[in-house]
């Protein structure tokens, strides 16, 4: 598993050869400016909500890569009368089974308008589980005992976590939200873009690492390869 980081909550993640987008928000980030767009490439693209921090690339990068869209029913019905037409429109509790992974989607505590106000549904967060390791999209969310279903039901080996405060969990709240998936292994993500979420990464880093858990912050355009094959999300309970 090869993962991409773009900046805010957008991240690439590769399995098996297949590329999923997450959240594409690149071109509006003045820190993911190095990004180049026209380079990019995707078969899936995942959406968790209608905000325009999580959206303001799928149109042009669904049109660019030919990538299949995955989201709510109403961002599915917004996206298509931009002539967006390769899609899967979902609901939280759905699940469906790609050729190389499975996608869950799961309950985010948020709120979720499109860019024109327009109703954007509810927001999610995906589960995707394959051969090759299984992990945890929180999206945008609060802390949240639904994450407890996830931790109860399924095995995440790592998870994608919102830790910018204000807008979404800040660190404390990752913290525990560690404990209710049952991992222990977070990548970071919704932090530095904007004013408002700036954080302190070194003090977050040390809060993971006092409460035995590890954060990591990924570098925007920085790609880490994961070998989770032989990993079991209970291999990291303390
Ligand atoms: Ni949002
Ligand atoms: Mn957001």
């Amino acid at each position: 598993m090869n993962i991409t980081y773009y900046g805010h909550s957008c991240f690439g993640v590769e399995i098996n050869g297949k590329k999923i987008l997450f959240d594409p928000f690149i071109s509006p980030n003045k820190l993911a400016k190095n990004i180049d767009l026209k380079t990019l490439r995707a078969d899936y693209i995942l959406i968790s909500h209608g905000h325009k921090d999580h959206l303001a690339d799928a149109e042009m990068l669904a049109k660019q890569t030919n990538a299949r869209v995955i989201c709510n029913f109403e961002i599915q019905e917004w996206l298509s009368k931009k002539g967006i037409k390769n899609m899967i429109a979902m609901n939280v509790g759905g699940k469906v089974k790609l050729d190389f992974c499975n996608v869950k989607c799961v309950a985010a505590q948020h709120s979720s308008s499109l860019p024109d106000g327009s109703y954007g549904g509810n927001p999610m967060g995906f589960v995707v589980e394959s051969d090759k390791g299984s992990f945890y999209y929180a999206g945008d969310t609060a802390l949240t005992y639904d994450m407890k279903l996830i931790g109860d039901y399924r095995t995440i080996d790592f998870a994608f976590l919102p830790i910018g405060d204000v807008f979404t969990m800040g660190v404390d709240n990752a913290l525990i939200a560690c404990d209710f998936i049952r991992c222990w292994e977070v990548i970071g993500m919704h932090y530095d873009t904007f004013d408002a979420i700036k954080i302190d990464k070194e003090e977050a880093k040390h809060k993971f690492e006092r409460a035995g858990k590890k954060l990591t912050l990924m570098e925007i355009g920085e790609t880490k390869h994961l070998d989770l094959t032989l990993k079991k999300a209970k291999e990291w309970e303390k």
